[in-house]
């Protein structure tokens, strides 16, 4: 029997970006406008209202098929704004982001990597009747024996086991399989547990609310349960497309084969699979036992996806299976990546005519001014006047990118020198030391100009 995992929302792969820890949502008013600093953003208020409406129609299951746009000069905080909606989403609509650079893999195909991350942008609520016991264990007596594969060693062999409600109280006979459940788990006599009917799964709960005897556990304290001890009970799961694809994957391939010859997990599933996977979800949502909770697809520079990539998102998007694709650039009119032809931010025209765009604007001194004081809360750094000042200047002449990554080092050289605060010099110092991107290219640029001469 497989484990059913409930999926934390498609957070935890933004953990990693510490460059975006200070945003907390996108800082809107509840009339949906944006505040002048919310949620760890300032300013780009257009963008951040649009968000908003994002958010609201992905919340309605509104969106899909639709792609977003983020298009703005480097360091306007499109990146941010992105984190911002997947904090707004919440937990139960999924939010994954992936990089335009990451469809380029040694291992798997492109449309593969990219219709993984969409189907993880999918969710799917399952809601589950099951029979299972549930009561305060009154009486427990776990029968020992030798075990089957070595008499040397005592494993349990049964037991019996008494659960009690506030109504009522039943015994039972349990084989093996539970009995060592419920040693593993260490069940007391005290505790509330739940015995799945079908599968003998022990979930333990907790200690039944004024249980008599001594806990050493620690555990906490949960209400004696009502009504019989067998019951109906309703289970609710989130999971992704993904995840049942990987469930039905691994069943078919033959899960005894990769155990006795360790073949690697599947790095690509089978169309079949997600066919029959899309199958089973629908007839879960007609049955009305699933909903479908479509998340949002983020892929930073996406000018980095090449024709091939970008005709197939496109592509996908007309599917019924699809999650809100919200997209960032710093490209305008560029090169699309594989051929000769120029396009708005580098895309073909089938995507175009799909996409809603968010524009993001230059940033004036002042909010760059905030923006550098919430980065130094969130990095734990104080900052003088003067490494604000040059900080500040660092983010209009160069991008706020550089100057919140210079203003992260300088907190190092400042720490080093035994100084509370940063200062002016620190930041000078460091900005000398480390190049930008664009300084970072030129030199190398020059360099090739030297060797061709
Ligand atoms: N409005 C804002 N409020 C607070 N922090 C911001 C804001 N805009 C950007 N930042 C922060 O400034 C840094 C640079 O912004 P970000 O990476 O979002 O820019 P970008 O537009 O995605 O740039 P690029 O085109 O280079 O990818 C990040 O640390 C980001 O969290
Ligand atoms: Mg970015």
């Amino acid at each position: 029997m497989p484990e059913i995992e409930e999926i934390g929302g498609g957070l935890s792969r933004l953990e990693r970006i510490g460059a975006h820890s200070h945003i907390r949502g996108l800082g809107l008013n509840p009339d949906m406008t944006a505040k002048d600093v919310g949620d760890g953003l300032v300013g780009q208020k257009r963008a951040r209202e649009a968000a908003g409406l994002v958010v609201q129609m992905a919340r309605e299951g509104r969106l899909s098929g639709k792609a977003v746009l983020l298009a703005g000069p480097p360091g306007t905080g499109k990146t941010a704004v992105a984190v911002g909606i997947a904090r707004e989403l919440g937990e139960d609509v999924p939010f994954i982001q992936i990089s335009g650079a990451e469809v380029y893999s040694a291992e798997r195909k492109k449309t593969e990597v990219l219709t993984e991350a969409m189907r993880k942008a999918i969710g799917v609520r399952l809601r589950e009747v099951k029979k299972v016991y549930e009561g305060e264990v009154t009486k427990l007596d776990i029968k020992m024996g030798s075990s089957p594969l070595n008499p040397f060693v005592r494993t349990p062999q049964s037991a019996e086991i008494e659960l009690k409600t506030e109504e009522e109280s039943k015994k039972l006979r349990v084989g093996p399989r539970v009995a060592q459940q419920l040693a593993d788990q260490g069940v007391a006599e005290g505790d509330v547990i739940m015995i799945d009917a079908e599968t003998g799964r022990v979930s333990r709960m907790g200690r039944a609310e004024g249980a008599a005897g001594f806990d050493v556990s620690g555990s906490k304290v949960v209400p004696r349960p009502t009504g019989a001890v067998l019951k109906d009970r309703e289970f609710v799961y989130t999971m992704t497309l993904d995840d049942l694809d990987q469930m039905v994957a691994s069943r078919r391939g033959g899960a005894l084969f990769s155990l006795f010859f360790g073949a690697p997990p599947e790095r690509e599933i089978d169309p079949e699979v997600r066919a029959a996977v899309d199958k089973q979800v629908k007839e879960w949502v007609e049955e009305k036992r699933g909903e479908i909770i479509p998340g949002v697809l983020f892929i930073d520079d996406v000018h980095l996806m090449d024709i091939e990539a970008l005709s197939f998102l496109s592509r996908a998007m007309e599917g019924e299976l699809v999650p809100i694709i919200v997209m960032a650039t710093n490209r305008g009119v560029t090169k699309i990546r594989g051929t000769d032809l120029t396009a708005p931010f580098g895309m073909p025209l089938d995507l175009l005519d799909r996409l809603v765009v968010i524009t993001t604007e230059k940033y004036s001194p002042e909010e760059i001014d905030q923006i550098i004081r919430i980065r130094a809360r969130e990095e734990d750094v104080k900052l003088e006047d003067g490494a604000v000042r040059a900080l500040r200047e660092l983010g209009a002449e160069r991008s706020l990118r550089y100057a919140t990554q210079i203003l992260s080092i300088a907190g190092v050289r400042a720490r080093a020198g035994g100084r509370e605060a940063v200062t002016e010099e620190d930041v000078r110092v460091v900005a000398e030391k480390f190049s930008d991107l664009k300084g970072a290219v030129e030199h190398l640029k020059r360099y090739e100009r030297e060797m061709l001469e």
